[in-house]
């Protein structure tokens, strides 16, 4: 076993390598040894509510506090801290304030254009007064629901504090997603305003947002949306239409800071989050105050092993869970100084990572294995330029990350001297479930390592037995958990079939599973292996395969498709489209691009399939169902193996693989 000290890496890469906390790392943490978390697992395992009762208490502030911690008389409809009144913007903001920390500088911001701003607690305090008294101005009102199509840019964090101050629930939307995607989603929350900007900078290009938000509402297709706030960012010229659109820079800085915040239920509505499941529409992942917001403050505590001074960087998006609970809501509720950067990686600019790394001097850097296997692609001479001395801790998140990568993460990012925290989780876990705990748990590259305290996960088969040791099964949750998403937006019947009732009950208990398959080695390390359902992941992001299909099939030319996931080396899956054409439409090279095009229109770029194959009939069973095994192996050029006897018409098979 090597200390996390040692310096003697050897290059070979082993599955079996070990590297555990070092002696002085331990000494610096809060959680020391293994035998720490060992209590702290044996605590929450004997009298769980009383664990995170008192965690409730500790971690947050209480206007009342709660008078029960867990009702679960009504699985898998969880209700926490029940009683207790509370408001995560307090937690985030006005604590911190009243305890002296006003001059900490709470987000540091750089935009892709290099200009930087910092923002100290007291600062943001009085900036997400100011919004929300804007937002009520514009007629938000408790319990009504606003969605934020954002850039990178503080507006964004401070338009979800400002939303949780006063009770509007939020719903953030991925700023690369499509217009007609932003108008679902709006459709689907009955949103009451839109906060966007003029437009975001990505890859030295602009980012249309206000005219996709234009695009969205048009004709009024979105009957709910009665405003739009717009920030200024970039100055592009963008339409504005007189009652329905503010400027921020006009309505926001006239108003007051003083903005009580309001008592909220442990149970109403922080924000709702869409999110791609295997079947239909994407699901409206439902969190609410007081559980996701303790998840988020300890997950954070526990993981980054946050210190007093520590600066520390996110690279996610505020449009997806990472940055809703790893940009947003964890580092502020624990005090810490969060980076927000707006720009990612591009030709003009190679290093930007390293370039934020160096300059503002960070102690902590979580982000996805797609980067880092990037990075490792246009190799470390890049890296080797910056000064990267100032980390202590590495974090990844959002997909498998194998080995070769993670050897690579540690040794040429953080010189043999930074424990590396793979961090398992989803949107609907609300944080982290399964990761080292950097002073006590040894990692191993590859593996997420172990369950967070409280956290009873285990691997099984489609009985719920478990499975032996190195064997592969479905990864499930035995028991609830604060963070956990609460309904689907609008549909718990969906809720409770596709995450508790997918797996029988064990010893009559519902159990929770949310589509990843997994196995745990003989030290009972939990290596995941990637979504079991039609849902791929690319680049980190999650698509529902039946979703990029129903954008296919929604062009003229199309009469039916099938959507698979291929292995890739850079993005992890990459998106492959079987298409069959109507009668009368001729596939070409002009079609492929079309069709591309056409679903970028629909979902967004991340969505673009790869690879678009037509073929005359897709492979489907007697009863009609389509075979995407058989379609997975075609796509990524394997022998198809296994039973296809119930194939249809074998014949299409011949036909696929020529
Ligand atoms: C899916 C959830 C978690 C926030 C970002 C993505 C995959 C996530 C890991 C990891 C292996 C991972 C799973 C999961 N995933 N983290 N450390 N190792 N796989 O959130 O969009 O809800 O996607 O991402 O497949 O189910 P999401």
């Amino acid at each position: 076993m090597c200390p996390d000290s040692s310096s003697q890496i050897e290059t070979v890469l082993q599955e079996e390598r070990v590297f555990k906390p070092s002696p002085s790392a331990i000494a610096k943490s809060n959680i020391k040894g293994i035998e720490q978390y060992q209590q702290m697992v044996e605590a929450a395992k004997s009298d769980p509510e009383n664990f995170w009762g008192e965690a409730a208490l500790k971690e947050l502030h209480w206007f009342k506090p709660f008078q029960s911690v867990l009702d679960w008389s009504n699985p898998p409809f969880a209700k926490w801290f029940e009683g207790g009144k509370t408001n995560v913007a307090y937690n985030c903001l006005d604590r911190h304030v009243k305890q002296g920390l006003g001059n900490k500088v709470a987000i540091i911001w750089e935009g892709e254009p290099g200009e930087v701003r910092r923002i100290t607690y007291q600062e943001l305090f009085e900036e997400v007064c100011r919004v929300s008294n804007a937002l009520k101005e514009i007629g938000i009102r408790k319990g009504d629901l606003v969605a934020l199509y954002m850039p990178m840019v503080p507006e964004a964090a401070m338009a979800m504090l400002a939303c949780a101050r006063i009770g509007a629930p939020h719903s953030v939307v991925f700023g690369g997603f499509s217009s007609e995607a932003l108008r679902d989603r709006l459709n689907d929350g009955e949103a009451k305003a839109v906060i966007t900007a003029d437009g975001g900078f990505r890859k030295d290009k602009i980012v249309s947002l206000k005219n996709a938000v234009d695009a969205a509402l048009v004709d009024g297709s979105c009957p709910s949306v009665k405003s739009v706030l717009v920030v200024r960012r970039t100055c592009a010229d963008v339409s504005f239409f007189p009652g329905r659109d503010y400027w921020w820079h006009e309505i926001v800085p006239i108003q007051s800071i003083e903005c009580p915040p309001e008592h909220m239920d442990s149970e109403d509505r922080l924000f709702v989050l869409y999110t791609s499941g295997s079947t239909g529409k994407p699901k409206g992942v439902v969190h609410t105050t007081s559980g996701y917001n303790l998840w988020a403050h300890l997950t954070f505590k526990w993981i980054f092993d946050v210190q007093k001074d520590d600066v520390y960087w996110c690279t996610a998006d505020v449009g997806w869970i990472t940055g809703h609970s790893y940009i947003v809501y964890g580092p502020l509720s624990n005090g810490t100084t969060t980076v927000m950067y707006e720009g990612v990686p591009r030709p003009s600019n190679p290093g930007a990572f390293w370039d934020v790394i160096q300059k503002h001097k960070i102690n902590i850097f979580y982000t996805a294995p797609t980067a880092i296997r990037a990075f490792m692609k246009s190799g470390r001479s890049i890296p080797d330029k910056y000064d990267l001395t100032s980390l202590r801790l590495l974090g990844t998140v959002g997909e498998p990350i194998n080995p070769e990568a993670w050897m690579w993460y540690r040794e040429v990012i953080g010189a043999n001297n930074c424990p590396i925290v793979d961090t398992w989780w989803q949107t609907e876990t609300g944080g982290v479930m399964i990761s080292p705990l950097p002073g006590a748990v040894a990692t191993k590259p590859g593996s997420a390592t172990l369950p967070l305290p409280g956290i009873e996960a285990d691997v099984v088969n489609a009985d719920g037995d478990p499975v032996g040791a190195n064997q592969g099964g479905y990864l499930i949750v035995k028991r609830p958990w604060p963070g956990m998403m609460r309904t689907v937006h609008g549909n718990s019947q969906r809720f409770r079939e596709s995450y508790w009732e997918y797996l029988k009950p064990i010893n009559g208990n519902l159990v929770y599973f949310a589509g990843d398959g997994a196995r745990r080695d003989d030290d009972g390390y939990f290596w995941i292996m990637g979504r079991v359902d039609d849902v791929i992941n690319v680049s980190g992001h999650r698509l529902g395969t039946m979703e990029i299909e129903s954008a296919l099939v929604s062009h003229d030319s199309v009469a039916e498709a099938a959507v698979v996931g291929k292995p890739d080396d850079l993005k992890g899956e990459s998106v492959v489209a079987f298409v069959s054409l109507e009668s009368g439409k001729e596939s070409s090279d002009e079609l492929v691009a079309i069709l591309k095009e056409h679903v970028s229109k629909e979902i967004g770029a991340i969505a673009r399939p790869d690879d678009i194959r037509f073929t005359n009939a897709l492979p489907k069973t007697r009863s009609g169902k389509i075979m995407r095994r058989l379609l997975r192996a075609l796509a990524s050029g394997e022998e198809v193996k296994g039973d296809t006897s119930t194939l249809e018409d074998r014949n299409v098979l011949d036909e696929l693989r020529k």
